[in-house]
């Protein structure tokens, strides 16, 4: 094939960098007969209800962690809610978020009644701005809730230090840091309580689930009450202390995620090492800068891979002709959305918690030129790969750049 054949971008008829046919990414979920047999013994026991796997699943997940206690439950959606609802945030109270990140994040602060108020993101990794966060407390914050966002760990020393300060509640979504970790300690419990997701596109699956882990037992208690009809634990089945629901995982998740959470280590230590390849790699090409790995993250789950993208250094090459133009050299991924307070829940005419709080006065600028025209993210299952799969990211991106600076 004759070089300018291959030099044609992929999407005006070349010939893509990767022929996903024939070389197809890493599928997900990974699984064998090891998880087969875990779910089958579930179902041959008769014990479809109960506690065995979760509890056991709980301890071992907590442990893996380093947090204390561990409450399983239906999706990290339910674990931030009732970590929430544990802290005891409630009604017309204020709770910080950022708004670069998934809708589960504001909207777990209005099934409590209260408040999700917008701060800024840093730039160089799209977590919650610490000083953006300060500047939004009022007397009405009670809780922060930063967002480990793609697995890359909030700035965990100012946040615990923050929330000291005003004497706030610190919630950490986890819900895709799974092994991501802040001057060697995981995140979780880092803070006052944690919640993870077990989605099927998370790191670590059963289709889906959830777990709250924390270090404080009443909160643990809680939280293992909320999602247990508000029964007590250990305790009478039929006294109860709180309105709480059912939430529980089942025992067949459990069963699950106990064989998924033995390969999370292996899984995890080869996205680190190409994860910190396409940092260094993607970094030499014109208009494209690898998120910033601070010295002090010493895990970064790297569920995604995103990267920012300057249309300045591309020619007139928007942000969405260049994810379409990758796309098509084999090399899937996406760019953001717009920040959250511009969603539609959050129109002016809607009013949660009895309060007047008009969006569209909010305006996080780094969140918006993340969001509209900076940020691209690849897949985890693109970092499962070789090196050499991983190099076809980076001769990728390079071929594209190439073409839109010609
Ligand atoms: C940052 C973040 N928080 C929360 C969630 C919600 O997780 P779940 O689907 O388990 O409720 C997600 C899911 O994508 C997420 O990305």
């Amino acid at each position: 094939m004759s070089a300018s054949a291959i030099e044609q971008l992929a999407i005006n008829g070349g010939t893509p960098v990767r022929d996903v046919k024939s070389r197809p990414w890493p599928q997900w979920p990974i699984w064998d007969e090891r998880d087969v047999q875990a779910v089958n013994d579930v179902i041959r026991s008769g014990a479809w209800t109960g506690a065995t796997q979760v509890n056991a699943f709980a301890q071992e997940f907590a442990q893996f962690h380093e947090a204390r206690f561990g409450v399983c439950n239906a999706s990290c959606t339910i674990s931030l809610q009732s970590a929430l609802r544990a802290a005891g945030v409630g009604m017309g109270d204020e709770v910080i978020v950022p708004p670069y990140t998934f809708i589960a994040v504001p909207t777990v602060v209005l099934l409590v009644n209260a408040v999700p108020v917008f701060a800024d993101i840093d730039p160089d990794t799209h977590t919650l701005d610490p000083k953006a966060a300060e500047a939004a407390i009022t007397p009405r914050t009670r809780a922060i809730l930063v967002v480990h966002h793609a697995g890359c760990p909030a700035d965990m020393d100012a946040f615990p230090e923050l929330a000291r300060k005003h004497n706030l509640a610190l919630i950490e979504d986890c819900a895709t840091a799974h092994t991501s970790a802040w001057r060697g300690r995981k995140v979780g419990a880092i803070g006052d309580m944690g919640g993870f997701s077990f989605n099927a596109s998370k790191t670590m699956t059963a289709g889906e689930g959830g777990i709250i882990v924390t270090d404080n037992e009443e909160y643990y208690e809680r939280c293992a009450s909320i999602v247990n009809v508000g029964r007590l634990v250990p305790g009478a089945k039929y006294e109860h202390t709180l309105a709480g629901t059912n939430l529980r995982m089942t025992e067949f998740q459990a069963a699950l995620l106990r064989v998924q959470l033995t390969r999370m280590p292996e899984q995890a230590a080869r996205r680190w090492e190409n994860g910190l390849f396409l940092n260094r790699e993607l970094a030499k090409i014109p208009g494209i800068r690898p998120m910033k790995l601070d010295e002090r993250v010493t895990g970064h789950s790297f569920r995604n891979y995103p990267f920012r993208f300057d249309a300045a250094q591309f020619g007139r090459m928007t942000r969405a002709e260049f994810t379409k133009a990758l796309s098509a050299e084999g090399v899937p991924c996406g760019g953001g959305a717009r920040p959250l307070y511009r969603d539609s829940l959050f129109r002016p005419q809607n009013t949660y918690a009895g309060t007047q709080m008009d969006y569209s006065k909010v305006y996080c600028p780094v969140a918006e030129r993340a969001a509209e025209e900076e940020a691209v993210m690849l897949r985890q299952t693109q970092l499962l790969g070789t090196r050499e799969d991983t190099q076809d990211i980076i001769d990728a991106v390079a071929k594209v750049q190439r073409a839109a600076s010609r």
